[in-house]
Parts: C-alpha cells; sequence; structure tokens
C-alpha cells in the first residue's frame, strides 16, 4: 500500500530547493535503487553524487565541453547551461556501465532504469522532490569523463534532488 502510494504520489518537480538529501536519506535513497531487478546480479549503475564543490565542478565542465560542441553558443546559451544543475541542490548522475557480458547492452540500461525507479519512489517516500533529466550533456564524451566515465558508458540520467518548493519540511 506504501509502494502504491509512493507510485501514484511521484512526479517531477524542475526547480528544487535546500535542503539537499541528507547523508542518511542518501543512503536509503542508493539503497532502494541497489535492489533492482538485475539480470546476473552485474550492479551495471553508477551513482556520481554531485553536491558542493563537485555539483559546481560539473557546471563548468558542461559549459566548456557546450563549447566544444558549439563554439558558436551565445552567452544566453551558455548561462543556461552554467545554471542547469542549480536546479536542485543535489544531482546523482546515474551511469550504465558498458561491461564485458554476453548480455545485451540495453538489458543493462534496462536495470539501471529500474535502480532509477526505485530511487524516485524512495525519494518520493521520504518527501523528497526530484527529476529524473538527460539532455545533450548526457552524451557529451567531455562530461563521462569529468565524472570518471569512459565514453561508451552510457549516462541513464541526472538525478534531480531536493526539497520542494511548497514543501514545510525544513
Ligand atoms: C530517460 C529520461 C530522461 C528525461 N529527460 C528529461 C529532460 O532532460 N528534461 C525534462 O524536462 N524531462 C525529462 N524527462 C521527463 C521527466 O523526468 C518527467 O518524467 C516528465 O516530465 C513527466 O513528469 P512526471 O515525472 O511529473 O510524471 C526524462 C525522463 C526520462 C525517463
Amino acid at each position: 500500500v506504501e509502494t502504491l502510494r509512493a507510485i501514484q504520489e511521484r512526479h517531477s518537480t524542475g526547480r528544487l530547493a535546500e535542503p539537499a538529501p541528507t547523508a542518511e536519506q542518501l543512503d536509503t535513497l542508493l539503497g532502494a535503487a541497489d535492489h533492482a531487478p538485475d539480470h546476473k546480479r552485474l550492479k551495471p549503475w553508477r551513482f556520481i553524487v554531485l553536491h558542493g564543490e563537485r555539483k559546481a565542478a560539473l557546471s563548468e565542465t558542461m559549459v566548456s565541453s557546450l563549447l566544444l560542441r558549439d563554439p558558436g553558443a551565445g552567452e544566453a546559451a551558455l548561462a543556461k547551461e552554467r545554471g542547469k544543475l542549480d536546479r536542485a541542490p543535489l544531482v546523482i548522475a546515474v551511469a550504465t556501465a558498458r561491461l564485458d557480458t554476453p548480455l545485451p547492452f540495453e538489458e543493462l540500461l534496462a536495470a539501471t532504469a529500474a535502480a532509477i525507479q526505485n530511487l524516485l519512489l524512495a525519494a518520493t517516500d521520504l518527501g523528497l522532490g526530484s527529476m529524473w533529466r538527460t539532455g545533450d550533456s548526457a552524451y557529451d564524451p567531455v562530461v563521462k569523463a569529468a565524472l570518471g566515465l569512459q565514453a561508451q558508458d552510457f549516462i541513464s540520467g541526472f538525478i534531480y534532488l531536493g526539497t520542494k518548493p511548497d514543501s514545510t519540511a525544513t
């Protein structure tokens, strides 16, 4: 019943405020993600928590990588890119590692998507706001390298987490 309620209540919130999830909440979220169905138990998902300086550094990487993709990008586009990760106090980059396995990569992607949905439902249960995003930066090898990923890995999403603006939680 609680699960059904979380499924029905989950929705995306485009702008999330402080406070960010606590360390304890993050443990719960990542633990929930780890319970996802996973063929051969390969755990193909990689969760990279971006908070504070690490998040700010990735914002700068997103700007410089946008300039490499599109050298003619204007000030407005660059400012927009720089502000993207500021839409939440904490973002988790979730990648699917291209593991050496006879399983089709699509199965690894499917397992990661299930892990992300577990994480989103757990966030909903904890009263946190969330949103799953991708965008061009998710496909950029410079961004992947900055996250410690290989170019052939796949960024399944940037999961924005924080406090819903209308939330009374402190
Ligand atoms: C793989 C994936 C990538 C997404 N990327 C974006 C995105 O970059 N920008 C966006 O506005 N919505 C994106 N969405 C959709 C939102 O996360 C959201 O699910 C959708 O807007 C529906 O709103 P709801 O979650 O409140 O039902 C993405 C969803 C998925 C599954």
